[in-house]
C-alpha cells in the first residue's frame, strides 16, 4: 500500500468514527448521502455540468458520480448505491480499482431511485425531491445533524491536505501554461485552453468557472466570459484558475503584467504580493479571522497612500470606507472538497458567526484552527461603479485611477494550512 492509500485509510476510519459520534448524538441509526444530479434543460435533453454533494466526496471523493447514494451507519461498512445502468449511448460509472473502494459495500444498479433504507431512525441529506424524501421514510436534511457533519469537513485529515497540495501542483501547471499563453499574445479564450491543456482537466470538473480577465476584465469580480478575439492592448492578465484531485480543490489566482502595463502597475502587484505574504505569515490556531481581514483592509490603505492614489494619512483613508470600494470581497475562505467550503460562519457548535454590517462578503468568520485550509486573496480593482460613489473626494488621485482603470484589477490567492508550528502554504510559490 502506498502511503497515500495509508493516509486514505486513516481518513475514513477517523470519518467513521465522527459519524459515529454525530449520528449517536442525535439519535440516529444512520445517514443516507445523496450525490445528486445534474439539472436538465427545459425541453431538452441535455444536461448542464455536476459537481455531487460535498458530504458524498467527502467519503468518497467521487465529485462526478451522479444519482448515487451513501448509506453510513456505524459498525457497518458504508453502503455505495452507485447508478451504472448497462447503456450503449454512454459509459456507464466505474470506480476506480483503487484499496479503498474494499472498505464499501457497492451495489450497482440501473435505477434512479433511492435504496431502501432498513428499519431503524435515518436521515438523508443532500439535493432530495419532496417525493423521494417520502419514499424514504427519512428525514431530509435535518439542521443539526447537518451542522455537525459541516463541522467535520473544517480540519482536514492528513490524506486531505495530501490531495488539496496535489490540486496545487496541478493546477499551478495550468497557471504556467496560461501564463505563457498571455505572454504569446493569446486572447481569453487561449489563454484558458492553455490552462485547462497545463493542468490536464475537463473544464466541466473544474471546482469553479476559471476567471480569466485581460485589462479591465480583471477589474469582475466574477468574471465569466472567454473573449475569442486578443484585445489590442495587453496591459494585464487576471486569472483565478482551479483544479480538483481526488474531489479536493486548488483556487489559486495570479496577476500579471503586460508589455503595455503602465509602469504604476508592476509596484501595485507587488504591493499586494507583499500585503499577501504578511498575512500569510500571521495565520496561526487562535488567530479571528475577521481580525485579519481587517488588516487586510489596513494593508490596502497603506498601499493606496504608498503607491499615491491618495493622499491621505492610512488611517483617514482606512475611516474614509475607500478600501472596501478598491476591495469588496472577503480576505478568503475555508477549502476543500469545495472551493467555499461549508461551516465559514458557523463557530465549532454550529452557533452562527455572520460578518460585520460593513464586510458583508466575508465567508470566514470564525477563529482558525490547526487543520484549518484556508484561502488567503488579498485583491485591489478599478471598478467603476464602486469608486463612483467616492467621485466627490479631492484627496484620491483621479488621474492616476484613471490611467489604472484599464488594467483592472489585481488578486493573489493562495492555498494555506493552518498548524500550531506556522502556516504551511500548499500553493507552489513560483516567480
Ligand atoms: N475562485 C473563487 C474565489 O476565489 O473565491
Ligand atoms: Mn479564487
Ligand atoms: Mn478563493
Amino acid at each position: 500500500m502506498t502511503d497515500s492509500e495509508r493516509q486514505q485509510h486513516a481518513h475514513l476510519d477517523g470519518l467513521a468514527q465522527a459519524y459515529a459520534e454525530v449520528l449517536a448524538a442525535h439519535d440516529i441509526d444512520g445517514v443516507l448521502l445523496y450525490s445528486g444530479r445534474p439539472a436538465g434543460h427545459f425541453g431538452d435533453d441535455q444536461h448542464a455540468s455536476f459537481a455531487a454533494y460535498g458530504h458524498f466526496v467527502h467519503w468518497t471523493g467521487q465529485a462526478q458520480l451522479a444519482h448515487s447514494w451513501l448509506l453510513v451507519r456505524p459498525g457497518e461498512p458504508p453502503t455505495l448505491t452507485l447508478h451504472a445502468p448497462a447503456d450503449f449511448w454512454h459509459l456507464p460509472a466505474r470506480l476506480p480499482e483503487e484499496p479503498w473502494i474494499e472498505r464499501f459495500r457497492v451495489e450497482a444498479r440501473e435505477s434512479t431511485e433511492p435504496p431502501v433504507l432498513p428499519s431503524g431512525r435515518f436521515a438523508v441529506l443532500g439535493d432530495v425531491t419532496d417525493d423521494m424524501a417520502r419514499a424514504l421514510v427519512a428525514e431530509a436534511n435535518p439542521p443539526g445533524l447537518l451542522a455537525a457533519l459541516d463541522e467535520l469537513r473544517v480540519r482536514k485529515s492528513d490524506y486531505e491536505v495530501s490531495c488539496l497540495r496535489e490540486a496545487n501542483h496541478r493546477a499551478m501547471a495550468g497557471h504556467r501554461a496560461a501564463r505563457e499563453a498571455f505572454e504569446h499574445g493569446g486572447a481569453e479564450l487561449d489563454i484558458q485552453l492553455a490552462y485547462l491543456s497545463g493542468a490536464r482537466q475537463r473544464e466541466s470538473e473544474l471546482p469553479y468557472p476559471n476567471i480569466v480577465g485581460l485589462n479591465a476584465h480583471g477589474g469582475v469580480l466574477h468574471y465569466q466570459h472567454y473573449d475569442k478575439a486578443p484585445p489590442t492592448a495587453r496591459r494585464s492578465l487576471l486569472l483565478d484558475g482551479g483544479r480538483r484531485y481526488r474531489g479536493y480543490c486548488a483556487d489559486i489566482t495570479r496577476t500579471w503584467a503586460g508589455g503595455d502595463a503602465d509602469p504604476e502597475f508592476a509596484p501595485l502587484i507587488e504591493g499586494a504580493t507583499a500585503l499577501q505574504r504578511r498575512l500569510i505569515a500571521a495565520l496561526a490556531p487562535g488567530v479571528d479571522y475577521v481580525a485579519l481581514h481587517r488588516r487586510m483592509h489596513e494593508g490596502l490603505a497603506a498601499l493606496l497612500v504608498e503607491q499615491q492614489l491618495v493622499t491621505a494619512s492610512p488611517e483617514a483613508v482606512l475611516a474614509s470606507g475607500l478600501t472596501r470600494a478598491f476591495c469588496p470581497h472577503g480576505l478568503g475562505h475555508l477549502l476543500g472538497v469545495q472551493v467555499h467550503d461549508v461551516a465559514g460562519r458557523v463557530n465549532a457548535a454550529g452557533h452562527p458567526l455572520p460578518p460585520p454590517a460593513e464586510h458583508p462578503a466575508l465567508r470566514l468568520t470564525r477563529e482558525l484552527e490547526a487543520g484549518m485550509v484556508v484561502t488567503m486573496e488579498p485583491g485591489f480593482y478599478f471598478i467603476p461603479m464602486l469608486l463612483e460613489a467616492h467621485r466627490h473626494r479631492p484627496e484620491v488621485n483621479w488621474g492616476r485611477v484613471e490611467r489604472l482603470a484599464d488594467h483592472g484589477g489585481i488578486r493573489i490567492e493562495d492555498n494555506v494550512l493552518v498548524t500550531a508550528d506556522g502556516p504551511v502554504n500548499l500553493t507552489p510559490q513560483e516567480p
